[in-house]
């Protein structure tokens, strides 16, 4: 596996490397990502070239947000993408990716307003507007998101729409701790007591998803649910959403069918989880 830091080293790998498929990430590697990993190397074959990135994206950060204190650990990320499967490893430098005169970004004007997009405006955009460079810098053939960030993989499914961009998009399922927890770099901000209710936000959409398949359809009746589940087994979380949304569209339901979602967000005192189920 080699290590590429600059856009003119990538561009000279990219010369040869044949079909690509590209794992884009943040650093501060988990399970989550390395499985990313690992299917885009299912998928490669022997042939085909897996690519992962490392780049803390300032654009996608609120003014309130972690950005400075977003952990950052190379050589750990390099060892457990080497581990998966990964053939090359982009992680440039803020300033490699970004000229200190940029005056254009890329902006989503429905998807992005619910759900998470509602409490972090702005954020949404980064994330398309990074995306777009990465892909044409990496110039990949596809690409491997995870369906914890349900949202992000359903907003890029539209700027590869929308933007002629030739990727082809895959979405990977979440991987999640023994207790139903998803994996995220962020779960480490929770504290002991925390963390031992955070599972109780898997155990909601799971019996929410039980009771449609008992012949709840009501989206109301399916968030009184989860409310209440919420309410008695994670009480030192706040809600930040429950929403029962179209897969694709993410506009909120009145009546749950199966090409549903149903996503939920909860602050803790230091970590704003995050969480959803497909019906
Ligand atoms: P990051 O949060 O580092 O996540 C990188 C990828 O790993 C995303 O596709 C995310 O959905 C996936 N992922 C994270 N936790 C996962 C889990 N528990 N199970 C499965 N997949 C998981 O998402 C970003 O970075 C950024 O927004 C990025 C797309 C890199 C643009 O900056």
């Amino acid at each position: 596996m080699i290590l590429i830091e600059t856009v003119k080293d990538l561009r000279a790998w990219r010369k040869t490397a044949g079909h690509v498929i590209f794992a884009p990430t943040m650093g501060a590697l988990h399970e989550g990502h390395t499985t990313l990993v690992r299917e885009a190397r299912q998928l490669a074959g022997p042939e085909a070239k897996v690519v992962a990135s490392i780049f803390v994206n300032p654009l996608q950060f609120g003014p309130n947000e972690d950005f400075d204190r977003y952990p950052r650990t190379l050589e750990n990320d390099l060892m457990m993408c080497r581990g998966a499967g990964a053939d090359m490893v982009f992680a440039p430098a803020l300033k490699e990716v970004y000229h200190a005169d940029r005056s254009i970004k890329i902006s989503e004007s429905s998807l992005s307003k619910v759900l998470c997009g509602a409490s972090r405006p702005g954020h949404f955009d980064g994330v398309c507007t990074v995306v777009a460079k990465l892909f044409n810098l990496v110039q990949p053939d596809e690409a491997v998101f995870g369906k914890k960030d349900y949202q992000q993989l359903a907003i890029i499914r539209r700027l590869v729409r929308d933007l002629d961009i030739p990727v082809k998009i895959h979405g990977i399922e979440t991987v999640r701790e023994p207790d139903g927890l998803a994996m995220s770099s962020r779960n480490r901000y929770l504290s002991p007591a925390e963390r031992a209710q955070a599972p109780a936000l898997r155990a909601a959409l799971v019996a929410a998803r039980q009771a449609w398949q008992g012949g709840v359809t009501g989206a109301k009746k399916l968030l009184d649910l989860i409310h209440d589940h919420l309410a008695a087994h994670a009480n030192l979380g706040r809600k930040d959403y429950i929403a029962v949304v179209d897969q694709d569209t993410l506009q909120p339901l009145d009546i749950a069918h199966p090409h549903s979602l149903i996503a939920l967000a909860v602050f803790f005192d230091k970590a704003r989880l995050i969480d959803n189920i497909e019906l």
